[in-house]
């Protein structure tokens, strides 16, 4: 039979009494309305031709089925039927029995698509899940009302709340697939399993036929179980309970009532600020490695060996980072002593990591064997890559770039981790500022996925497109920025932490700003995040910046007073908070106290400030900064800045980041707040000119984004 249609998304042959419809979409055969279209079609085809007897489903290329087309969620072509839900119905509704042929990732629509089907067949090498929930939505296609069917009750209800995918063999052990077959022609086998079923004269296996497998009170007791936990892991998040809700809906209701009240879900769900929001995200990771400026295939450097001078904080979790991807890297120390202090450090994080079961001792071995110590700076004469992480002291950079200039082999990358200093000013020593870039990595470096690439005035395009390329390898997430203070992310972490201080001289208390932000969905507020930084460490900074701070920029002194008690946080056991079991932070009447005296001292009648206020006071002053760093041309795109706190500051995925956020509540409304703080307090808040003009052309930063390449 010919390909309908006149499109080659579908196609179509006959094996014998087997018809074979293969999903030919690149890259991942996603279920786009064409495809929905064809099967559809060739399904009803099949039925009337005596010629075919049973039919398989498969997919060419990587996978088996991609899903929904992610970009048709909230567009005309989502609607067009048969929508992704009916096509499942239709393919269980065939009269001749219908085997999915499963490879690759089979997450979504394509795990709802094999369900749809009667028989299952999957390469070992496949993985299957329901991950929707994760973009904010349900399942839609009947997934949440046939997969309790296969797997039983309570393993469907985990893995459609959690999103999280198993492997083939799990498949098997729970129900999900009927075979599993390793490095063979998975399809021919489908089709002998086809023929056989037909010579067996097996019947069409409806899987929404299929019981659920426990009793409605035992079911209902697992929905009890399942929802305190959301409650404390997905705090302020809808999916996950409309998720739980729809597959608990199996337990009392028919399919066809489940399937119903399931579609309802589903709409209110891809509806949602949430989804919108994490849809945002995910295509916001995925566009950073595109730079307006520099050509996708421009030539990159080598990198096979990394040094890393200084083996602290930052160039212990480095090394770790790279050593995690196998790669070479010699870490270079001041002093015997120092570095014999580093690399223990390294392998007492390996080993803990190792204790808790989650290295094996092979691993922890590999990944020390790809660290290497040394003493002289020398050593980094065969490093294609070198990543400065010593004090962060102008000077002792400005020597140690010096230094590299004068031995680091031509076309090596010389990057700083410095957090605050130009990294113009250390490139301007060197007589090779082309190959000077800054790497930013957050702390602990080797678990925080985020990478600020700091594009310096000079720094040559293809070490930017190298670096990118590395990112992939040691699993970070870079974003290109420009040279400032504190770059994107520390430069409005600034104003936020400024406006947590000015509240609660105004009235609140530490504990209600944390409150806020953490119901907004940040993982910790303020104050918690103080002092698991240590305050030592944001007086320091205090004291530094002081020194440039201009005449006007009036700083609170209560961290000075604080740490003058030798409360230095968490680590010391007090803070803003005491800690009860060295851990739990507990409100501390003494910082109340001190807290009275401070607005006493200013002369403010302490009030009670509202929950709204407290956030919009935290998060406006992020997105006002973020608006002025856009305008400066320090980040590419608004969406850049929506990764940066995503991966490196715990800002709630499902609000998408705070330029996002601000799209979600509208750039007019986001511009008539700062007006009315800016009339009330004057100080910084005076919307930037690009979130204005935004606002008044009815735009916003996504819309701006465009425009951004
Ligand atoms: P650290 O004080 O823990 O480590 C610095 C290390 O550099 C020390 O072990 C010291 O012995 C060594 N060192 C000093 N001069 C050296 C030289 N000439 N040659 C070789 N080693 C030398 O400091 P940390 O926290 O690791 O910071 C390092 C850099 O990373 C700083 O620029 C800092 O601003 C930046 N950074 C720090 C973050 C943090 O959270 N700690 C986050 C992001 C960046």
């Amino acid at each position: 039979m010919a390909v309908t249609n006149g499109n080659t998304a579908v196609l179509f042959q006959q094996s014998g009494g087997v018809g074979v419809i293969t999903i030919n979409n690149p890259p991942v055969n996603t279920l786009a309305r064409e495809v929905r279209l064809s099967i559809a079609q060739l399904i009803g085809i099949a039925q009337s031709d005596q010629s075919i007897k049973a039919i398989v489903i498969c997919g060419s290329g990587r996978n088996f089925c991609g899903g929904a087309d992610i970009r048709e969620f909230n567009t005309p072509d989502r609607q067009v039927r048969p929508m992704t839900r009916h096509l499942m119905n239709i393919i269980e509704d065939s009269t001749k029995p219908v085997v999915a042929a499963i490879h690759g990732p089979t997450l979504g629509g394509g795990l709802e698509l094999a369900m749809g089907c009667h028989y299952r067949i999957v390469d070992s090498g496949a993985q299957l899940g329901l991950p929707e929930v994760h973009r904010g939505v349900v399942p839609g296609a009947g997934g949440t009302q046939r997969l309790p069917r296969l797997v039983g009750f309570r393993k469907g209800l985990e893995m459609v709340t959690s999103g999280i995918p198993i492997d083939a063999a799990t498949a098997l052990e729970a129900g999900l697939v009927d075979k599993v077959v390793t490095d063979v022609d998975l399809v021919e086998i489908a089709i002998a399993y086809a023929t056989k079923l037909v010579e067996q004269r097996a019947q069409p296996r409806r899987t929404s036929k299929i019981e659920i497998d426990v009793s409605v009170a035992d079911g209902e007791a697992m929905v009890a179980e399942a929802r305190t936990a959301l409650e404390k892991a997905a705090r302020g998040m809808q999916a996950p309970f409309r998720c739980l809700e729809s597959v608990s809906n199996t337990l009392t209701m028919s399919f066809e009532d489940g399937w119903a009240r399931e579609a309802e879900i589903s709409e209110v769900a891809v509806a949602s600020d949430e989804s919108r929001s994490l849809v945002h995200a995910f295509f916001a990771e995925r566009q950073t490695p595109k730079i307006p400026d520099i050509p996708a295939d421009i030539a990159r450097r080598e990198i096979k060996k990394v040094a890393i001078l200084g083996a602290g904080t930052m160039g212990g979790g480095i090394a770790m980072s790279f050593a995690n991807a196998g790669m070479s890297v010699t870490v270079i120390e001041a002093s015997q002593e120092n570095l014999d202090r580093g690399l223990g450090r390294i392998e007492a994080n390996y080993e803990a990591t190792r204790k808790r079961g989650r290295l094996s001792d092979t691993d922890m071995a590999d990944r020390m064997s790809c660290i290497q110590g040394a003493v002289d700076m020398a050593a980094v004469a065969d490093a294609d890559l070198v990543i400065e992480a010593v004090f962060e002291d102008m000077e002792v950079k400005k020597s140690v770039f010096g230094g590299l200039d004068r031995l680091a082999k031509d076309g090596a990358i010389l990057a700083t981790n410095t957090s605050t200093l130009d990294v113009d000013a250390i490139a301007a020593v060197t007589k090779r500022p082309e190959d000077v870039l800054g790497l930013h990595f957050f702390s602990p470096a080797n678990v925080m996925t985020l990478l600020e690439i700091v594009r310096a005035e000079k720094t040559s395009p293809d070490i930017i497109a190298t670096v990118l390329d590395l990112c992939k390898k040691i699993v970070k997430t870079g974003v290109v920025v420009g040279v400032c203070d504190g770059f994107v992310g520390n430069r409005m972490l600034a104003p936020y932490f400024r406006q947590a201080d000015f509240l609660v001289e105004e009235g609140a208390l530490p504990q209600d700003v944390d409150r806020v932000i953490e119901s907004f969905g940040f993982r910790m507020g303020p104050f918690r995040v103080y002092d698991l930084a240590g305050l030592d460490i944001s007086w320091a900074i205090e004291k530094r910046r002081a020194e440039t701070r201009p005449a006007d920029e009036r700083f609170s002194p209560l961290l000075e007073r604080i740490c003058e008690l030798d409360r230095y946080g968490q680590k010391t056991g007090a803070g803003w908070y005491a800690y009860e079991d060295g851990r739990k932070a507990v409100p501390d009447p003494l910082i109340e106290t001190m807290l009275t005296d401070r607005s006493a001292e200013m002369g403010i009648n302490r009030r009670g400030i509202s929950d709204e206020e407290i956030m919009q006071r935290c998060v406006y002053s992020l997105i006002n900064e973020g608006a002025k760093i856009l305008e400066e041309n320090l980040a590419i795109r608004s969406s850049d800045v929506d990764v940066i706190w995503l991966h490196g500051y715990g800002f709630p995925r499902w609000r998408g980041g705070p330029m996002f956020y601000a799209d979600t509540v509208g750039l007019p409304d986001v511009v008539a707040t700062l007006d009315r703080f800016h009339a009330e307090w004057g100080d910084k808040w005076a919307p930037t000119a690009l979130l204005r003009e935004l606002a008044e052309a009815g735009s916003t930063f996504k819309e701006w984004d465009k425009t951004r390449g």
